[in-house]
């Protein structure tokens, strides 16, 4: 019997682990600098959770979960996404401060039963920033400025910005009965989904991938032309500030995002390295949610990156990645003795913080120097029988090609002199 990764699921391999390592720490850094602190949930949480908050009738909820019954007889769900999440955690911890203002990020798989292709797959990574606290326009820009930021920071080109309004409470429910009074007119031309979706959750007929119904609402109504006072106010107060600070950005009116928490501002950044699933980065307002979840009435903001297509873009446009330290050194050792005495130098460099190992399969001296070879070794340290009685190491550099005998009392400050 041979075992495999679920569908969906994938190993990514130490060959690959370099530019999941530079996007993680580059994402750290970005996020850190900009203040805001590091949360980590559970991987499982509460079913209703997610019901209660991306909504019962979104892709998400309605097909896309991994929900099943724990021994307790509880139902579960692996989180399909990290919002609703970090929000609960916020209400349980009480972590909003009075009118302070609540930066968080976060990193980590999320899992979605989706049908898997290029850059979509059922086990994927975030990262992600939560904002609670603020409704000002100014906080939207600083997290897609931040975005932004990192994307330059990895060295990605050929990026774009996309920016909506979808409304609040008070608006909305006028833009969605225009949407429905327009599809229901093309009710023909949807399919059987989205014929389903104009009764339950019009909008989410924008989100739908079908080439026939992308097509049936190409010149649906916009979400913008039905905004209310206060909400026009506010886009046109994120536009203006986008403006004033250079960050370029397209107004997109399909940009209603697949979860149905999203109030005024939904954004997204879209590589144009990638095919179909080329959205990089989504996010939004979400001003309603704390409450929805049993919190005050706090309005909030966030975004969250996909990595596993970070990855792709990466790679896609070739950037160089930071290659790992170079082994420093390999000992190579010819019988039990040396063996021994080898460890016990081994134990010495790494106290010092230099990358070592030593080779334990007791082959021939010449199969030895081809793993050293392999690893890329820089220093090669031979201890035999001969050198044993001698009281020394030959140590070989590998790139030199060249040897010395070193004492074994001086060799560890041989190495440390170097690391100096
Ligand atoms: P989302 O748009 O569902 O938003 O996901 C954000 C990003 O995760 C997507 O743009 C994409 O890059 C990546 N992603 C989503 N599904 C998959 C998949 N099946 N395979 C690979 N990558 C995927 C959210 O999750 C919101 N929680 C974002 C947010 C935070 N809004 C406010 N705060």
């Amino acid at each position: 019997m041979k075992y495999a990764s679920q569908r969906g699921t994938r190993d990514i391999l130490p060959d690959q682990i370099r530019s999941w390592q530079f996007i993680e720490a580059t994402a750290r850094k970005v996020f850190e600098s900009y203040n805001y602190a590091e949360i980590r949930t559970p991987i499982f949480e509460q079913t209703e959770l997610f019901l209660r908050s991306i909504g019962d009738t979104t892709d998400i909820v309605s097909k896309e979960m991994y929900t099943f019954t724990d021994k307790g007889g509880r139902s579960v769900t692996l989180r399909p996404e990290e919002t609703a999440p970090v929000v609960r955690a916020v209400i349980e911890n009480s972590l909003m401060g009075q009118g302070e203002l609540l930066k968080l990020y976060y990193l980590g798989p999320m899992f979605r039963y989706e049908r898997p292709q290029a850059g979509r797959y059922r086990q994927f990574y975030q990262a992600g920033v939560e904002v609670l606290g603020s409704a000002d326009p100014l906080v939207d820009v600083e997290i897609i400025e931040m975005g932004v930021r990192l994307f330059e920071e990895l060295g990605l080109k050929d990026l774009e910005v996309d920016i909506n309004s979808v409304g609040c409470p008070d608006c909305r429910p006028k833009f969605k009965e225009a949407l429905k009074k327009y599809l229901g007119a093309k009710v023909g031309s949807l399919c059987g989904d989205c014929q389903k979706r104009l009764k339950t959750n019009p909008l989410r007929v924008l989100d739908c991938k079908e080439p026939k119904c992308q097509k049936a609402v190409d010149s649906a109504p916009s979400s913008i032309e039905y905004l209310c006072a206060a909400c026009k106010a506010d886009f046109e107060k994120l536009t203006g500030y986008l403006e004033q600070f250079k960050i370029a950005f397209k107004v997109n009116n399909r940009l209603v995002r697949g979860l149905d928490y999203y109030t005024r501002t939904t954004f997204e950044i879209i590589s144009k390295s990638l095919g179909a699933q080329n959205a990089v980065c989504g996010g939004g307002r979400y001003d309603g949610l704390v409450e929805e979840l049993g919190g005050k009435p706090t309005p909030a903001t966030g975004f969250a990156i996909g990595l596993d297509r970070l990855v792709m873009v990466l790679e896609e446009q070739k950037v160089s990645i930071p290659r790992a330290d170079r082994l420093s050194a390999y000992i190579v050792t010819m019988g039990d003795a040396a063996k021994t005495k080898g460890f016990e130098v081994l134990r010495g460099l790494r106290e010092m913080g230099i990358k070592s190992d030593i080779n334990y399969q007791g082959k021939s001296l010449k199969s030895q120097l081809k793993t050293a070879d392999r690893l890329n070794a820089e220093f090669v340290v031979i201890i035999g029988e001969d050198e044993l009685k001698r009281d020394i190491f030959v140590v070989r550099n590998m790139d030199k090609k060249s040897q010395e005998e070193v004492k074994f009392d001086d060799l560890l400050a041989t190495f440390k002199l170097r690391s100096e």
